[in-house]
This record gives structure tokens, C-alpha cells and sequence, in this order.
């Protein structure tokens, strides 16, 4: 290992929050599969079994619709793409799963959907929302950009923790990926809103978008900091044949970008001791053990799928996606096997909130 690499990750070790940029860009630039790149998933995971310990949080996901008013260049669910059946599920489906998140003794749901806005769909969500507070789960929403009246009502009904990805913390590159209708600042200012609600608030990028450079995201990873995020989700950027995005620019090959997503999820975690990092979907798209690698690289949260599986291929946001046709009952029983091969064990029955809220929350 160089001298350069083991100071930057000694430093981070010691103390979370002294990296800067170029350490952060030099962690990120480190080459798929070298010495420097396992010192580094090594150094993120003894700092995660030390700060959280070697336990992984369990959320149950519920893709609750697919129906979306937004048009990223990069997603299979996007308002232009004609190749795809939109669903809404009733809110008797929620609360049905729901009930099979605590069932599989699951202690948080994640109630994920395309983005909409109306009165309608609010009242929809605080409906659904009251109806699932007796289960007493944590409840996070992924619903996207919402008015803070909107969150408002969401935070009284029940739901305690939100995640909207800023995708990417440069506005420019962030222009590049959307419509110009789509603006950063007004994602940005969501984000600003969750945390005066206060939400437990989480926010990601995709890595190895085109056009993104190392620099890019260790400038994504101070962002994190900035906004002082409870929670980060991030993941490999994967082409959707339906998308502009992957028609105008091809991608890294799938292990370099696996890799990359790997040592964001570490290079954060040597910044942010404390948060909850999830280790997502995408990354299994990518190896069949890639959510295992992301546990591995530091990321202390997975989030099955419980979704009815004749939903799961409309809810495509890229090609590929893994656990098609998976049960939630399925998974949930190769799971402990799975962890305890990693010398780990998955926080059953609790709510598995992030530390680093927790902390904020003694100070104040
Ligand atoms: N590849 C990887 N992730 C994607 N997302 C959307 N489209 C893609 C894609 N093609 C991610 C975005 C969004 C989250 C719900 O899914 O980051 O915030």
C-alpha cells in the first residue's frame, strides 16, 4: 500500500470528518481490485463494526407505484417511457405489506414510489400512513419532491425518515441528466425542508455516471456532510435501454462501476462515522454478491424487496434488475445464512434508526 493511501485512511479511522477533497478523490481514483482499494473497504469496516457494530438494519421496500411526473434521463420509469405499465398499489396493499414486513420481523418499511404531486396522492399517503401506525414500524418514504406542506403532513401521520437523492451535488452535471424543468435548487431546498420537519434525511448520488469524475464525487461525499445527512443511499449508475441517457453515452464496464460504487460507500463512511448507509439494490445488479460487498465496504442497511413480485418488473428503474421474482419470504430465509457467512446478524424487530440523528438529537 502506498504511504499516501495509509495516511488518508488512518486519518479517517481516527477521526471521522478530517478528510478532505483531494483525500477523498485519491480514495475514490484507487484501482479496482488493488492492495490500496481492500485497505481502504477494510479500514471503512472496522469503523463501521466499531461505531455500529456487526449488525445490519433490515427495512422491508414497498414499490408502492410507478406512475411518475418526473423525466430523468437515466430512469425506466420516466413520464416519456411508453414501454411501461403504470401501477399504483390500493392502500389495502400497503397495509398488507406492511403487515409482512413485521411479520418477517422486519422492524422499518420503505414506501418508494414514482413522484407526484397532488392533493390527492398526499391525502392517499397520510391515509395509508395512519393506517400502518399500530404495526409501530419505522417508516421511511422515497416519494421525491414534495411541498414542505406536503412533508409536513407526511411527518404527523407517522413516517420519520425520508430519502431523496440529490443525484448528483454538481448542478451542472445534474442539468446534464434532466430536463431543464428539473432543478437542482428546488431538490436541494426539499432536502432543507425534510430537516427542519425533522426528518432522519437521507440523501445519494449514482456513481459512474457519464461525465462524473472522481472529483465529482468526493464533492458529492462532502455534500453528504454539509447537509449534515442522516442516511445515504448510493449505487452504481446501470443504463435502461428506454432512456435517453444510455442511448447518448455508454457505460464503464459493470465491474468498474460496481467498484467505484464500492469505494464511495467506504470513502463516505471513513467521513461519517455514524450515518446509516445503505447498501442498494444496484450494486446486485451488478455481482450477484454485490450487496454482501457493500456490507463489506461499509454500508450497515439493506432493504429487500417485499413488493408482490407481478409487480417488481414495471417498477424497473434500470436493466437488470435483481430479485425478479424473489419472494420477500424467500429472501428473508437465506438471509441470516448470508450474514452470518460475513460474520454478521441482521438487527431483527428493530427500527434501526441512524446513530448520527440520534446523536444530533442528545446534543439539542
Ligand atoms: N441506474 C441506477 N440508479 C438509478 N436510479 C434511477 N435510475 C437509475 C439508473 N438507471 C436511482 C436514482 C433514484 C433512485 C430511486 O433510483 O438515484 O433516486
Amino acid at each position: 500500500m502506498t504511504d499516501k493511501t495509509a495516511d488518508i485512511l488512518a486519518q479517517g479511522e481516527a477521526c471521522g470528518g478530517s478528510l478532505g477533497r483531494a483525500d477523498l478523490s485519491h480514495l475514490l481514483s484507487l484501482p479496482d481490485f488493488s492492495e490500496d482499494e481492500r485497505a481502504l473497504f477494510d479500514a471503512a469496516y472496522r469503523v463501521k463494526c466499531r461505531t455500529i457494530g456487526r449488525r445490519v438494519s433490515v427495512r422491508g421496500l414497498v414499490e408502492a407505484g410507478n406512475v411518475c411526473r418526473k423525466d430523468c434521463f437515466y430512469c425506466g420509469i420516466r413520464a416519456s417511457n411508453k414501454n411501461v405499465s403504470r401501477y399504483t398499489l390500493a392502500k389495502d396493499d400497503i397495509v398488507r405489506l406492511a403487515h409482512l414486513a413485521r411479520e418477517l420481523d422486519y422492524g422499518s418499511i420503505v414506501i418508494q414510489a414514482g413522484e407526484e404531486v397532488s392533493d390527492g396522492h398526499a391525502a392517499f399517503i397520510e391515509d395509508v400512513l395512519k393506517a400502518i401506525a399500530p404495526l409501530d414500524l419505522g417508516v421511511t418514504l422515497s416519494l421525491g419532491e414534495q411541498s414542505e406542506e406536503t412533508y409536513r403532513r407526511w411527518r404527523e401521520a407517522g413516517a420519520s425518515r425520508y430519502l431523496l437523492r440529490i443525484e448528483t451535488s454538481d448542478p451542472v452535471l445534474y442539468a446534464h441528466l434532466h430536463p431543464a424543468s428539473h432543478r437542482w435548487e428546488e431538490r436541494r431546498a426539499c432536502l432543507d425542508a425534510l430537516r427542519r420537519l425533522d426528518y432522519q434525511v437521507g440523501t445519494g448520488v449514482m456513481c459512474a455516471l457519464p461525465g462524473q469524475t472522481a472529483d465529482d464525487l468526493a464533492r458529492d461525499i462532502l455534500f453528504y456532510r454539509e447537509i449534515d445527512a442522516d442516511m445515504i443511499g448510493m449505487g452504481p449508475y446501470i443504463p435502461h435501454p428506454d432512456t435517453p441517457l444510455a442511448a447518448m453515452a455508454p457505460p464503464l464496464p459493470g465491474e468498474e462501476r460496481l467498484h467505484l460504487a464500492l469505494r464511495m460507500i467506504a470513502a463516505t463512511r471513513l467521513l461519517m462515522h455514524d450515518v446509516n448507509i445503505a447498501s442498494s439494490t444496484a450494486l446486485q445488479a451488478l455481482a450477484a454478491d454485490g450487496r454482501e460487498q457493500g456490507l463489506r465496504a461499509g454500508a450497515n442497511v439493506l432493504m429487500p424487496n417485499i413488493t408482490d413480485v407481478e409487480y417488481r418488473a414495471a417498477y424497473r428503474l434500470y436493466a437488470g434488475k435483481p430479485c425478479l421474482s424473489e419472494t420477500a419470504a424467500q429472501y428473508r430465509r437465506k438471509l441470516d445464512a448470508r450474514l452470518k457467512a460475513m460474520g454478521e446478524e441482521a438487527l431483527y424487530g428493530e427500527r434501526g434508526d441512524s446513530l448520527h440523528y440520534a446523536a444530533k438529537s442528545r446534543r439539542h
